[in-house]
């Protein structure tokens, strides 16, 4: 049986991952898989993370089961974090799940087993795991224009242009915040009019929201998740606590499904047991554990949200060094979307060549697509990288 196995292709982040710990040289830049890392180069432990795994240490009495949807105490602090005022208790159902990528394929499979019809919508570009799980799970799938090559920002008319072509029960997936990989986001004004469109044609919201906390602040970042969940009869939202909470191995996510009316959320939330039961039984509580616990202590809960600040703060600094290294070395301002863009990622509009010819003279490793993590930077070497950037001709 096994003979009949063909190689699966190769995730790209990951096969970067593996070739950035393969070259040998000491000055190497890891700017590919979003992993935050401090000015020392380390992804290191929360310190609320630290306490609170202390403290669960000294007090957990047993590692029996919790339940088929996780603690409800889990689900009920990551949704108040995440949708706030919006969330509307009485229509929201939430499983907890393996990471953020555990809630993507969950909903995926949620909107199978509901219209197996349905095509969901994925921005162009978008994280390369999303068409990877929707072509495994054999569902239909389109794209909609979302990023200018020229620009570097939202190509918002042909979005909503592309937009426009949904049917009622499609799913349009939308990144919360800090969209991945371009970095460019639509603004406040740009979500009403998504909104207003998804309420036109019927078409279902598929939010990820995986770096909350990393572009402009815990409320900002979660304001279009709440705009959406506020004002249409049926959201999904998945939720990742990988990156705000610095748990990347403890496979921390949520699933949330806001149904259209109170009398549905017993079946919907059924069916997420379901989906966790089929899929894994009972999702990991560890990570889980950890984020209730600090969401729940006050003390914790600042500390966390200081530390948080801190990675904002340091990302924000390191994308206007960069641009302004730039800046001086090209004598013009065409990278100055650096500095506008949120979160971990840009996407700088080097061409596959460019990004080759960066990782084997410097040692520099981004994404082919010219994704680069700002977090892999520290002050020392955005000067180089600027360097590299334009001798390339980026
Ligand atoms: C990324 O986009 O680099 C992260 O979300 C990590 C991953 O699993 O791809």
């Amino acid at each position: 049986m096994l003979s009949n196995l063909k190689p699966q292709p190769a995730d790209k982040i990951l096969q970067l991952m593996q070739m950035f710990r393969d070259d040998p040289r000491e000055n190497k830049i890891d700017l590919g898989v979003g992993v935050y890392k401090n000015a020392q180069g380390v992804t290191p432990v929360m310190r609320a993370i630290k306490a609170a795994e202390h403290a669960l240490w000294e007090t957990q009495e047993t590692k029996a089961y919790t339940g088929l949807a996780g603690d409800p105490a889990y689900g009920e602090a990551l949704s108040t974090l995440i949708l706030g005022d919006a969330r509307d208790e009485s229509r929201l159902a939430a499983a907890a799940t393996p990471g953020g990528t555990g809630a993507i394929r969950q909903a995926l499979e949620l909107i199978r087993i509901a219209n197996p019809d349905a095509t969901v919508w994925l921005s162009a570009p978008t994280w390369p795991n999303h068409p990877s799980i929707i072509r495994f799970l054999k569902m239909n799938m389109a794209e909609y224009r979302y990023f200018d090559d020229a620009t570097r920002d939202v190509d918002f008319a042909g979005m909503m242009d592309d937009l426009a072509g949904v049917k009622a029960g499609d799913v349009v997936l939308l990144h919360g915040c800090c969209h991945n990989p371009t970095g460019a986001n639509l603004t406040r004004d740009q979500w009403q009019e998504v909104v207003a469109l998804l309420e036109k044609t019927g078409a279902i919201p598929f939010i990820d929201i995986a770096y909350q906390g990393f572009g402009d602040g815990l409320d900002e970042d979660a304001a279009a998740t709440r705009l959406v969940a506020s004002r249409l009869p049926e959201v999904l939202i998945a939720a990742s606590c990988s990156k705000n909470f610095g748990i990347y191995r403890e496979r921390t996510g949520l699933l949330m499904a806001i149904s259209p009316d109170a009398k549905m959320k017993p079946v919907t939330q059924g069916n997420l047991n379901f989906l966790n039961r089929q899929n894994y039984s009972f999702p990991p509580d560890h990570g889980a554990r950890l984020v209730t616990m600090i969401l729940n202590d006050e003390a914790l809960r600042a500390d966390w949200q200081s530390e948080l600040e801190e990675v904002r703060l340091g990302m924000l600094a390191l994308r206007q060094q960069l641009a302004d290294e730039l800046r001086q070395r090209t004598n013009s301002d065409r990278f100055d979307f650096i500095a506008r863009h949120r979160g971990m990622f840009s996407r700088i509009g080097a061409t596959p060549e460019q990004v080759a010819q960066m990782r084997e003279k410097h040692g520099i490793y981004m994404i082919g697509d010219s994704r680069m993590n700002i977090a892999g930077l520290n002050a020392r070497t955005v000067p180089v990288l600027a360097e590299a950037i334009t001798e390339a001709g980026v």
